[in-house]
């Protein structure tokens, strides 16, 4: 199999990406999805003031597993000599890329120019990426929107900066900081910063089923594509397989092997907690999905959800055979 692309020197196998996602793309979920064929993973996003100040929680998110390589830590900061530092700090970890989030719409973090809010100050984004790619050995991407809002749409602007200071791939979230995730996401501006860099572009936005996937790198002509909210309770897209081309049984096994796995990474409190927003999302589109639903977020045991998955599989047996 011929590498899809090259991040760098670093060839990816396979053109599907699980997006970053705080609260999910997590070292159970990466997992699940890299064996599903998922080719490469970005953690969760950490700041640089959590690593600059050694939360125990920060270095928790950078944990990854070898079979996951490559590896790209995700950062974001709004100061070039405190990212760098940051940086210097968990390259050791061994991750085999850093990307430096430009997305982040949260208004705390954007607001204090992080994240999407770095995108008001493209001098200071050059110079990140200036003093990132000279002090890193590994290879710096960034992930970007469009601009902050509908009068601000610098991303050309934007990706030939980070190109001329070294970036080895962009990632393009086709929407605005103003849009956060609604509205449509922009393909035709994710085509035109493929056509603007030579470096690797990812498209992410929008990509819902199988056809979108194919759509979208037709559309633009994108060298990966990112899948984000798809992905959850649905990691057979890594498969090429939409959700009505999964069985029941492939559903509820995998509903119980992901629980397993949390509950072995976080716990039996925490793994359960975190995972009821994982289940809610597995059952969507099943026979009394809305029904169960409320159940399933209030469950404070792994017992109790296995208990409300067994009972739905006898009810669904019953309707069947009626
Ligand atoms: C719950 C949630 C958490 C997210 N966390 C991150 C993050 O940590 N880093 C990042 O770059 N983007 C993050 N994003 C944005 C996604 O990576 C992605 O760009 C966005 O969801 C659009 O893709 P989609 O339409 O396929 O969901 C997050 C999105 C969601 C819904």
């Amino acid at each position: 199999m011929n590498p899809s692309f090259f991040i760098q020197n670093i060839p990816i196998y396979g053109d599907l990406i699980l997006s970053p996602m705080a609260g999910f793309s997590d070292i159970p979920f990466r997992l699940i999805c890299r064996e599903f064929g998922m080719s490469m993973s970005y953690t969760e996003v950490v700041s640089m003031d959590g690593v600059l100040w050694k939360n125990p929680k920060t270095f928790k998110i950078l944990d990854f597993r070898p079979v996951e390589r490559p590896v790209t830590f995700q950062i974001l900061g709004n100061d070039e000599d405190k990212i760098t530092e940051a940086c210097r700090i968990i390259e050791p970890l061994g991750p085999d890329i850093i990307d430096v989030n430009m997305g982040c719409s949260v208004s705390d973090i954007a607001g204090k120019g992080a994240g999407a809010g770095l995108l008001k100050d493209t001098s200071k984004i050059g110079r990140i990426f200036s003093k990132l790619t000279k002090v890193l050995r590994v290879p710096v991407t960034g992930k970007i929107r469009l601009g902050w809002d509908n009068k601000s749409r610098n991303y050309l602007e934007v990706a030939r900066i980070l190109e001329d200071n070294g970036a080895s791939l962009i990632a393009v979230h086709g929407r605005t900081r103003s849009q956060f995730f609604f509205g449509k996401a922009d393909w035709d501006a994710i085509a035109e910063v493929k056509q603007a860099v030579k470096i690797p572009v990812i498209g992410n936005g929008d990509v819902k089923c199988v056809e979108d996937i194919e759509r979208i790198k037709r559309h633009t002509g994108c060298d990966g594509v990112m899948i984000g909210r798809a992905a959850i309770g649905h990691p057979w897209i890594f498969q090429y397989k939409d959700r009505n081309h999964v069985s029941f049984h492939e559903k509820i096994e995998l509903i119980k092997r992901h629980l397993s796995n949390m509950l072995e990474y976080y716990g039996q409190d925490v793994g359960v907690i975190l995972f009821r927003k994982h289940v809610i999302k597995y059952i969507m589109g099943m026979h009394n999905a809305t029904e169960l639903r409320p159940y399933l977020v209030k469950c404070t045991s792994s017992a109790e959800i296995l208990d409300l998955i067994a009972s739905h599989i006898d009810r669904i047996q019953k309707h069947e055979a009626a």
